[in-house]
């Protein structure tokens, strides 16, 4: 049998990232280049969707070339991608009308609480699922239509297309303003606030409210399909699948059954619950949100808490405090005392996602003595992302009533062992990373192998998951329980900060 291959492009919030695998899901080649992150004001962030497009272009190039295959020999190509920042471009130039605004991105905040009005964060949760935050992207499209000169009447002409990534990358890998297919696929439409969780179509009363023009938006297509046909150095290869990065990770960490997780930790964490074909409504903070979609199949829908700081707190503590040089000094430094001597640090550096969705929260350390050390504070940083994993996992509980009895993880800091200890340490149950930890690629790559015939079905994919490493619950309820207290009375010292 001659061997199939199928690529797939992850287009995240640092850097592009283009994975070759072959048919037996196992990883042929690599290549990743960085986008310089713009921040015009504290708050802001910006990317140039041009270079976003052109580093892209430039990591298939190095993936194929590394895996030592031309563009003929890949059966499909998939896409994954940060979700929620948003791209305007015009359709006749293809060129974007201003710089990409990133999901971490608070300028919309205002709007938001205006959009909300007398009934408040929760208006539109029914129709999207979402509550009204700054982080998803139909604020972001009305902000840039009522502050970039000229361009509400050009959209309302049809002059102006509106994306997340994923969109943006099809339209140019499909021949841009050569015929380029302006689509999205249900994960990404999920989660610009503007479509109805129910029909999977862009909902009117809400562009009505947000005045954003129809004529700007997508065809909402499934997540495994064929979109188009590249153009370009990748002529001929099938456009395949489209999923945003969390959604791709769930599709590759194989949690096609009710009740499976996963938690992908990177920038930030985030932690999606498969709770089937029917949308799960949450009191809890979480958001309910698309799974994926397979073709013509079902919708398969996940509660996610996202948690907006994870990684970037040890980057944080790298780069703005100097404490280590590089990321994986925190680990020794951290494993060099028993435990936090009593510091918490809350990373609330753009308000707290799930389960809180507080703009006013910002960060703070708590419990410091003259006996804290630097090494206090690692154990500290790291404890930050496990405690706030916690927090998502029991407000999963109450929306669902499902138990998480074991949590598969992947992502860049799953190869600290000491946070993985105590993420099962504070969670109560088995954390276990596959061999695979690059779950966001190989989830775009399934679904773009499903829809053009290189994989049969979920069982073929299921059987490709491997276990790597796992590690069991070690710490005494008491002791978890006093440490649980601690972090939630640190979370609530970060609420209530004036701009
Ligand atoms: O919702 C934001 C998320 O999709 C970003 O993921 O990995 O690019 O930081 P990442």
């Amino acid at each position: 049998m001659t061997d199939l291959y199928v690529a797939a492009i992850d287009q995240g919030t640092t850097s592009s990232r283009c994975m070759v695998f072959n048919q037996h899901g196992a990883v042929v080649s690599v290549d990743q280049r960085e986008h310089r992150q713009i921040f015009p004001r504290p708050g802001w962030v910006e990317h140039d969707a041009t270079e976003i497009w052109s580093k892209v272009q430039a990591v298939v190039a190095g993936a194929l070339a590394k895996a030592g295959l031309r563009a003929e020999q890949l059966s499909a190509l998939g896409i994954t991608n940060q979700r929620e920042t948003t791209v305007l471009w015009d359709r006749i130039t293809g060129r974007p009308v201003h710089n990409a605004i990133v999901w971490q991105d608070t300028r919309t905040s205002a709007l938001c609480g205006e959009l909300g009005g007398e009934d408040g964060q929760d208006r539109f949760r029914d129709i999207t699922g979402l509550p009204l935050a700054s982080y998803f992207s139909g604020p972001k499209a009305a902000w840039l239509l009522d502050n970039v000169p000229g361009l509400r009447a050009r959209a309302e002409n049809g002059e102006i297309a509106f994306g997340t990534v994923d969109s943006w990358l099809i339209w140019n890998l499909t021949g841009g303003t050569d015929g380029g297919r302006h689509v999205t696929d249900v994960t990404n439409a999920g989660r610009t606030m503007l479509m109805n969780l129910h029909t999977l179509q862009w909902d009117a009363s809400v562009l009505a409210a947000m005045n954003i023009p129809e004529a700007v938006l997508p065809e909402i297509r499934s997540s495994a399909e064929m979109y188009g046909t590249a153009v370009g150095p990748l002529a001929g290869v099938p456009v395949a699948s489209a999923l945003g990065d969390q959604q791709a990770a769930v599709f590759g960490q194989t949690c096609y059954g009710v009740g499976e997780a996963k938690n992908t930790y990177g920038t930030g964490s985030f932690l999606l619950l498969n709770t089937g074909t029917r949308p799960v409504p949450s009191k809890s903070g979480l958001l309910t949100t698309m799974g994926y979609q397979l073709g013509g199949e079902r919708p398969v829908y996940c509660l996610e808490g996202s948690i907006a700081i994870t990684g970037a707190l040890v980057q944080w503590f790298r780069d703005q405090l100097g404490i280590i040089r590089s990321a994986d000094e925190i680990e020794p430094l951290a494993a060099s005392v028993e435990d936090n001597g009593g510091a918490y640090i809350v990373p609330a550096f753009s308000g707290l996602f799930a389960p809180y969705w507080r703009s006013d929260a910002r960060g703070v350390v708590t419990g410091l003595t003259r006996y804290v050390t630097k090494a206090h504070l690692a154990r500290a940083v790291l404890e930050a992302t496990s405690w706030q994993t916690r927090e998502v996992v029991d407000a999963m509980r109450e929306d669902s009533g499902v138990e998480i009895t074991t949590l598969k993880v992947d992502g860049g800091m799953t190869a600290n062992g000491l946070l993985m200890q105590h993420q099962a340490d504070v969670l109560g149950v088995p954390v276990i990373r596959p061999v695979v930890s690059e779950t966001t690629c190989l989830g775009a790559a399934y679904a773009a192998g499903l829809a053009t015939g290189v994989w049969q079905d979920l069982d073929e994919l299921r059987a490709h998951w491997q276990r790597d490493e796992e590690w069991t619950p070690r710490m005494e309820a008491a002791e978890r329980d006093r440490e649980y207290r601690n972090w939630r009375k640190a979370v609530e010292r970060s609420f209530g900060w004036e701009e």
